[in-house]
């Protein structure tokens, strides 16, 4: 039977990529975008390609939702075997990535991690039950090398500079879910990651970066067939939390 994998924020960057990844490895994805117009558009991108790729509307901070997406893909497909959580946000008033901690606002905390934490853990926890149902679940939760507190606190660390601290705060607590699923989880098939992309030209990561999308999205897919849990990882290589 088809792996079914659900890429969050699919309309466009590294979710794009790694829906369009998956989708050549033969896995039936599911492209989740907050905007019907813009999730279409990603879809048939794929589409003209051959891919077998689907959209699926998905706002992830809205539970109403996130509900109706869990009963779509339990009525259509009985089973979730990938679930990339790759829908972020960098608040704009943080897009310099300058160190925001003593002046950013409570709206912009909250909003931060209204997307980047209280979705997704939502969002995950309500497609359990059809993670569980798949031979080999895979949770791929898509945080980057900035939450991580060991490189924050390391001052020789070239991305201990960057410091939005709504984001970089955001992504630690993401990867704290990553490491206790990762533990509640570790009697099933289901195994919990986190990754970093690195750094990647997108509307978010900006035009200075180094890499382009399909290399950026390159650790999400090899997340989603990983041997081992509980790890943040970066091509291959294992990052300090
Ligand atoms: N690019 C980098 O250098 C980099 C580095 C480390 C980690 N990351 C992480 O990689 C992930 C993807 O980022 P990206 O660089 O591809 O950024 P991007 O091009 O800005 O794409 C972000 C995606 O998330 C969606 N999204 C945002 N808020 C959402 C919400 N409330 N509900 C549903 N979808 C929402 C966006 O939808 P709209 O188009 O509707 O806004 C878009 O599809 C993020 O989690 C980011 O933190 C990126």
């Amino acid at each position: 039977m088809k792996r079914i994998a659900l890429v969050t924020g699919a309309n466009k960057g590294l979710g794009l990529e790694t829906a369009r990844q998956l989708a050549e490895e033969g896995v039936t994805v599911l492209m989740a975008s907050r905007n019907k117009e813009k999730g279409a558009t990603a879809v048939q991108k794929l589409k003209v390609d051959g891919l077998d790729v689907e959209f699926v509307q998905l706002e992830v901070t809205n539970e109403g939702e996130v509900e109706a997406l869990v009963h779509h893909i339990d009525t259509t497909y009985g089973k979730l075997d990938i679930l990339v959580n790759n829908a972020g946000i960098m608040h704009h008033a943080e897009a310099t990535g300058a160190n925001s901690t003593e002046m950013v606002k409570a709206e912009v905390l909250r909003e931060t991690f209204d997307v980047n934490f209280f979705g997704l853990v939502s969002l995950t926890q309500k497609l359990l039950p059809l993670l569980k149902k798949s031979e080999s679940g895979r949770i791929v939760n898509v945080s980057s090398i900035l939450g991580s507190n060991t490189v924050q606190s390391d001052e020789t660390s070239p991305w201990s500079g960057i410091k939005p601290f709504a984001y970089n705060a955001s992504k630690s607590a993401l990867n704290s879910f990553t490491v206790h699923l990762a533990a509640a989880l570790k009697d099933t098939n289901i195994k919990v990651n986190s990754a970093h992309p690195g750094w990647v030209k997108t509307d978010l990561g900006g035009q200075n970066a180094p890499l382009e999308t399909p290399e950026g999205a390159m650790t999400s897919v090899s997340l989603s067939s990983a041997d081992f849990t509980g790890k943040f990882v970066h091509n291959g290589e294992e990052i300090a939390w």
